[in-house]
């Protein structure tokens, strides 16, 4: 009876077209994967500065192992604390320039831990449309312990602003992507930081797709707009994208970062990264630093992408960053054309519903500072022959 019920609801999901399948990659994550035997070219990873199979990354994480072993043994705040953990966080603080950084093992807890702590009864949150899931899964988590949700449309910043100025709530939380996952657009931090100040809210940024890309040396999208590290700003921002590895960070006052600490659940209650992981990200935070040809590749791949589409029928969506998203429309559609591609071994994902509005299905482009303009002109010729 409990498995009918599964299955009955697992039908109805094939029958939408709607099953998600996983490909199973026989080959590290990089510009070529292997995929059911088949090389292909790969536009489908958030591996954006080409570091997830970088040799002084991997170099870092097996001597982080060799001294410190595999497992952290346990939570930060009971034992698995370590070192690589603690330098790490340091680390995180001076390159991103707030006080105080606390990591995480994915952005998904990071997210959890900062709107049901901040905001819980009395508070009331104000979030994007379009944020990610796992910030709308913090809010829904915060909701039950009592504070108001609102959310606005996408980047509507008038809209926002009257909702901050009706609000009565003691505490008030702005929550909003800075890189939109789907579609590649940009925050207006600048106006959302105004905001936060003129009514006195928190402002969450989750930069998971702007840090390591944007901004001076790849601090991100408030580097990128010259914003200060202000103290009502919490900055998350994931390692397993840019970064190349995995896990996530908070950054912000360090009273906030202490509060986080002591209250966060989604911190408190789990095991922390092995060690490794954390001597790993070390470098990785290097590499990034030292990364502007990396990202200089990056942004020129992005242009001769974005001037070469120009001439289709299909349109991508106004996108400065690593995410191109080209427009097809409908399910069907877009899965053929994504299939199409596979067939000439270039491997760009469909998203369909839910995960973006209904006849808005698209292509997602990932571009990464590890295609070469060959690669670019490749998908590009593809493009104009099957649209
Ligand atoms: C905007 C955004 N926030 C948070 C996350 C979650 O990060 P993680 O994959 O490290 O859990 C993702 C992607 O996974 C994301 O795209």
């Amino acid at each position: 009876m409990l498995e009918q019920r599964l299955n009955k609801e697992l039908t109805e999901i094939a029958a939408a077209g709607l099953t998600r399948r996983r490909r199973i990659l026989e080959s590290p994550c990089g510009r070529m994967v292997t995929v059911d035997g088949k090389n292909m070219l790969n536009f489908a990873s958030n591996d954006y500065l080409g570091l997830a199979n970088n040799p002084e990354i991997a170099e870092a994480l097996a001597a982080g192992a060799k001294q410190w072993g595999a497992g952290s043994g346990a939570s930060h705040l009971v034992s698995g604390h370590q070192s690589p953990h603690e330098a790490l966080e340091r680390e995180i603080a001076e390159f991103t320039g707030f006080p105080r950084a606390l990591t995480f093992s994915t952005g998904y807890l990071a997210n959890l831990a900062v709107a049901p702590t901040l905001a819980g009864r009395g508070a009331a949150i104000f979030a994007d449309k379009l944020n990610h899931a796992s910030l709308i899964d913090a809010m829904q988590l915060a909701k039950t312990q009592g504070a108001e949700v609102q959310r606005y449309p996408h980047n509507d910043i008038a809209a926002l602003e009257k909702m901050l100025a009706a609000s009565s709530a003691s505490t008030k939380l702005i929550i909003t992507d800075a890189v939109f996952s789907m579609d590649g657009d940009l925050a207006p931090l600048p106006i959302l930081l105004v905001l936060a100040e003129r009514y006195d809210a928190w402002l969450l940024i989750d930069d998971a797709h702007g840090f390591g890309v944007l901004g001076q040396h790849g601090q991100g999208s408030l580097a990128h707009f010259n914003l200060p590290a202000a103290p009502r700003i919490l900055l998350m921002g994931t390692l397993g994208k840019a970064a190349g590895v995995g896990g996530a960070f908070v950054a912000g006052s360090s009273t906030a970062i202490e509060y986080l600490l002591q209250k966060g659940r989604s911190y408190i209650f789990t095991t922390a990264q092995p060690p490794a992981i954390a001597c790993a990200l070390s470098k990785s935070l290097r590499l990034i630093r030292d990364g502007d040809a990396l990202r200089a590749n990056l942004m020129a791949r992005i242009a001769q992408l974005r001037d070469a589409v120009a001439g289709l029928n299909l349109k991508l969506m106004p996108s400065a960053s690593a995410i191109q998203p080209l427009i097809v429309g409908e399910n069907e559609a877009t899965v053929a054309l994504a299939k199409a591609l596979g067939e000439r071994s270039l491997w760009v994902p469909a998203i369909r519903p839910p995960t973006v509005p209904k006849g808005m299905a698209r292509l997602r482009i990932s571009i990464s500072a590890a295609h070469n303009a060959a690669d670019i002109a490749t998908l590009c010729a593809s493009l104009k022959e099957l649209t």
